[in-house]
């Protein structure tokens, strides 16, 4: 990946609000005024909004809160990690060897986000978070199937704890609000039958998505359109990581049994009908929740089927 230094220092130099006049920043940079011009040109590419005015100079449409290393190491007991630009978060995780339990790391900007399913996670530039942690589950690839239902409660626990109300919880894990979706969860995992599961928890929450978002082909919102409060990413990173880890560590030790009514509660499409879209095969059915083990109950008309499995989506029947 191409070194992205000199335009992260630019970023944050316009993230301080006002014009900058080319030639200001060049002195400031040791660079010409032309360099300048190429390096907003490829901010610009990232999503990121610069304007520039004939004799003011470039100004961000908006402000940007940007994501702070120091600040959420002061703040977390586990090791974290904030890069401006990576393929996946998920990927840069599961790359790596030997990381403590509870390592998290987030992105200002994703190239290859990923979703579920094999979908694109659009990832503009300062905007959203893009989290992944990496969690060693001692007791095996068994115990990781209901795990991913309890990282959306956990995540729903946070966002009420800063204030959010109203979300929802759509099978397995996505966040909802008002039928829109909120967050995505991708939980990916390597392991061998008897030993531990090394997991990466791929989070993306939107937090200040650009209208004017591409690529996305599912209603969304975003926090700030759902939240009198203004979020700074940070603090959300900080209360999601605590949130995540005692949800995990409660799971590890009690199973899923302390969150199945909780689940159930935030379910979006109790007693609705609903379509399971699995590979090729469709199940039509109303939905019931879920059972002991974080299965999907579907009354399909002659009796109560279970499903369960990574690839399985819920659209409305409608
Ligand atoms: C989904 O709902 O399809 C899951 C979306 C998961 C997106 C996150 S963003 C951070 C992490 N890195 C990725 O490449 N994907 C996950």
């Amino acid at each position: 990946m191409k070194d992205f230094s000199f335009n992260l220092e630019l970023i944050q130099l316009l993230s301080g609000g006002g014009f900058h006049s080319g030639e200001q920043l060049g002195e400031h940079f040791g660079v010409s005024r032309a360099a300048i011009a190429r390096h907003i040109k490829s901010i610009q590419e990232l999503g990121i909004d610069i304007y520039s005015v004939k004799g003011k100079g470039y100004r961000l449409e908006q402000p940007l809160d940007l994501m702070n290393q120091q600040l959420l190491r002061d703040q977390l007991c586990t090791p974290i990690e904030v890069i401006p630009v990576i393929d996946s978060t998920n990927q840069h995780m599961l790359n790596q060897k030997e990381l403590p339990s509870g390592s998290v790391c987030v992105a200002e900007y994703q190239t290859q986000g990923r979703g579920r399913r094999g979908r694109e996670w659009v990832s503009p530039f300062g905007t959203n978070i893009y989290y992944s942690m990496y969690w060693r589950l001692e007791a095996g690839l068994p115990a990781a199937m209901g795990i991913s239902l309890v990282i959306g409660l956990a995540l729903v626990d946070a966002l009420e704890q800063l204030g959010v109300q109203g979300l929802k919880l759509k099978w397995p894990n996505d966040v909802y609000h008002n039928n829109k979706k909120l967050a995505g969860i991708l939980v990916e995992l390597s392991g061998q039958a008897g030993d531990a599961a090394n997991l990466v928890i791929g989070i993306g929450l939107n937090v200040s998505m650009p209208e004017q978002v591409q690529g996305i082909n599912q209603p969304w919102t975003s926090l700030k359109e759902i939240s009198d409060k203004k979020h700074q990413r940070n603090d959300i990173v900080v209360v999601m990581t605590n949130a995540l880890q005692s949800a995990i560590s409660l799971y590890e030790q009690e199973g899923l049994q302390p969150f199945l009514a909780q689940w159930n509660q935030y379910d979006n499409f109790i007693d609705q009908p609903i379509k399971l879209i699995m590979g090729h095969k469709e199940v039509v059915g109303v939905c019931k929740g879920i059972n002991q083990q974080g299965a999907l109950l579907l009354d399909t008309g002659n009796e109560i089927e279970a499903f369960i499995g990574g690839e399985i989506s819920v659209r409305s029947a409608s």
